[in-house]
This record gives structure tokens, sequence and C-alpha cells, in this order.
């Protein structure tokens, strides 16, 4: 059972990310499809997928793929998938899933037929016809895309989002992932000035600093497949081990989170520190109409409130015109901004965004609008002499472009 096939799933318009960072781990020959990056493993590469993926959303074990037109052919299918090689006799496991195009389009009949499945091979496996489900829990999904049936078990347990850095929760944060995301699709290194001038619970800047500092974004929590017998736990101590020893505790970083509200800044500081962050970004309550810039270069990242959820239009205008304001003649700075607001680039009239890319929040369709700077020279705002991008950090193909 050496031999694995994993699944990063990622959210709609991130694939190209999330194949950059499993690239990144070493995995070759990868799949990509709409959400989802299939690729080869080992047994211990499912502690270093989960503990190290920032911007994927779980990591899924691949049990099996087949045609099933009928429900006949989804029991079959599934009960021929080796499932105790993985679900101990006194597992718990449940199944949920979808279907999308299919012929089998109810996913409850679906789900119904696969737990049976399930059983029945694990009876003939085990020899018992009752089973307790004290132990290890398993959540298998299955997934029929236009008659193909796709069987996995979640390695994840909660959603790779959860860090477990963000108690203090404000109204309408980022995912962690999507927070993450942003700042591996802008020119932004750690050698680089950044701000978020609406920061509320902090999440950008304090996914930044994990990635300058190399903390990988799953140490702090625990993962489902820890508890699995199939996986050594020698496999995780090692894992969670290298990663601690990969922390850079060297970076000087220059990251500042602002925020109208008081509450926010004092949340971002409790997040900031539960993630080890806390030392490398400066929070502050202001208004982003006091916010004054004296550096050439620096790079903004920022989601705004966009209305649906959270603002009036008084607020955005101020929001808006604060930002033409500040940023408008200020060439070294590059701006991204995330929002629903189709409007936005209307009210940002530094230039046209050299890029857009069509992305979701939750299940909020957004933009994330890029607007590039000039390269730093030779600056003391760039303090070491890293590598700038002459171009997007990802190619062309990365995210949906609008
Ligand atoms: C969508 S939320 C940002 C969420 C953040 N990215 C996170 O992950 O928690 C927008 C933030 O803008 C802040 N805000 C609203 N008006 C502002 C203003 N005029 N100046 C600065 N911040 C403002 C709000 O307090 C709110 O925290």
């Amino acid at each position: 059972m050496n031999n694995i096939t994993l699944i990063a799933t990622s959210t709609f318009g991130l694939e190209k990310v999330v194949k950059n960072e499993v690239e990144a781990l070493g995995f070759e020959n990868l799949k990509v499809s709409d959400g989802r990056i299939e690729f080869e493993a080992r047994l211990e590469d499912i502690p270093r997928a989960n503990l190290w993926l920032r911007c994927a959303d779980r990591v899924l074990l691949k049990m099996g793929e087949f045609k099933a037109l009928t429900f006949d052919e989804l029991f079959e299918g599934t009960k021929a998938l080796p499932w105790e090689s993985w679900i101990t006799e006194d597992g718990e496991f449940t199944v949920n899933g979808k279907a999308v195009n299919s012929t089998l389009g109810s996913i409850r009949a679906c789900q119904a037929i696969v737990k049976k499945a399930v059983v029945e091979r694990l009876k003939e496996k085990y020899h018992t016809e009752w089973f307790e489900e004290t132990g290890p829990k398993f959540t298998i999904q299955i997934s029929m895309l236009k008659d193909i049936a796709l069987l996995t078990i979640d390695t994840s347990g909660a959603g790779l989002h959860k860090r477990g850095y963000r108690d203090e929760a404000v109204e309408a944060p980022l995912k962690e992932t999507l927070a993450a995301a942003l700042v591996l699709l802008s020119f932004w290194n750690k050698d680089r000035i950044l701000i978020d001038p609406m920061c509320g619970s902090g999440t950008i800047p304090i996914e930044a600093a994990m990635i300058a500092r190399n903390i990988a974004p799953g140490l702090s929590r625990e993962f489902a497949s820890e508890g699995w017998p199939a996986i050594d736990a020698g496999a995780w101590l090692e894992a969670r081990s290298s990663a601690q020893n990969a922390v850079n505790y060297e970076s000087k970083l220059q990251i500042f989170g602002y925020d109208i509200d008081g509450k926010s800044i004092e949340a971002c500081k409790i997040n900031a520190a539960n993630a080890g962050v806390r030392e490398n970004i400066v929070f502050e309550q202001r208004a982003i109409k006091d916010l004054w810039i004296d550096k050439q270069y620096g790079i903004v990242i920022s989601n705004p409130p966009y209305g649906i959820r959270m603002s009036d239009f008084r607020e955005m205008n101020e929001i808006y015109i604060s930002l033409n304001k500040t940023f408008k003649k200020k060439s070294g700075w590059s701006v991204y901004i995330l929002t629903a607001d189709e409007m936005f680039p209307n009210y940002f009239k530094r230039s046209p965004p050299d890029r857009v890319r069509k992305l979701y929040n939750g299940r909020i369709k957004v933009n994330y609008y890029q607007y590039y700077g000039e390269r730093p020279h030779h600056s003391q705002d760039y303090l070491k002499t890293a590598p700038v991008p002459d171009e997007d950090p990802l190619p062309a193909d990365c995210g949906a472009e609008v």
C-alpha cells in the first residue's frame, strides 16, 4: 500500500496556485482538473501534504474511480475497493457526496449504496456482522461527475483553512486558504513592504508572515488521518518535527495591518500571537483616510467591505476615495484588491487593472483586481537583493481571467 493517489481539492480559480504548491513539495505528474489536483504519493506524504498545503481545501485519499450508470454498478465498483486497508474493524465512517451531470443524480441514494457496499466489503474481510464504530473516524466521499464515480477518504478532517490560530473572528473574515493565495498571487516577498489597510481579523498579514517565516500552515492543528492505524504515528512525528525545524526565525518583516475598528485590531493581535507571528506585524487602529505612505515602493493586499454583507454606500465611497487619493500617484506600489463590487475599477482610477482574476470568497463571486507597481531599483523599501519578478508570479492560465 505504499503507493497511493492523493487529491488536493481547491476553490474555483485557485487550481494553478495549489498545483504550484503541490509541485513545490516535490510531487510530479500532476493531473489538474476543476477543483482537483491529483498526484501520486507515498503513505508518509499524507502528513506532509496536510501540514504544508496553504491554499488547498482538503487532501483526499483516492480509493478508486469507475463508470457507474446504475446503482448495481456503483455497488459492485465500491465493494471491489480495498476499504479494509484503511478502515479499521472499529472504525466509524460516514459517507457524503455530490453528483453533477450524472445518470445517478440522487446523491442521497448514491451515499446509501456506497455505505452499504463498504459495509458488505468490511463484513467479508473482518468476518463479522456487527461494527461498533467506536474507533477512528473516516469520511468517505462519493463524487459523481458525468457518470464517473470517484471514491475518496478525507485525510484532513476540518478543512485546511482551519489553521487553529483564528479564535477571534470578526465579521466577514477571509478563509485563510484564500488569503494565502492572494499573497502568493501577488509580487510580495518577505523583503518587501506589505500593507492591508482594512485587515479585519488580520488574515492577509498573518498568512503573509507565515509564508515569509516558512511556518507550515497546519503545524498547530490536528488532522483526521492522524488517528488512522494505517499511517505509522512516526510519519506524523517526523513530518511535524521537520516542519518545526523549517521555521525561519530570522526574518525581519515589514508587514502592517490597519482597520478602522478597534475590536478587529485587538482580534488581529491575538490571532497573530496564536499563529506565532505577533512580532512580525504592526497592527494599528486606523481609518483608511488616515493612511499615510512615505515609502516609494510596496504592496497593498486587501479586501474592503463590499456591501453585500456589511457596509453601506457611504462607507464604500469613503474607502474608494481614500484608496484613490493615497495610491493614484504611487507608481511604485502594487495594489491588489479582492472585492465583489464590479464597479471598483471605475472608482480606483490609477489605470485599468493589469489583471483581474475571478475567484470565490465562500459562495460569493469576487474579482481580484491587480494593479502592478514599478519594480524597486535600489531602495530601503527593498531590504535585500532578492529577485524581483518581471512578470506575473503565476502564468496566464492561473485563475479565471475576467
Ligand atoms: C471584509 S472585512 C476584511 C476581512 C479581513 N480580510 C479578514 O480576513 O478578517 C473589511 C474590513 O474593513 C474595515 N473597514 C471598513 N471601513 C474602513 C475604513 N474606512 N478604514 C479602514 N478599515 C475599514 C472593517 O472594519 C472590516 O474589518
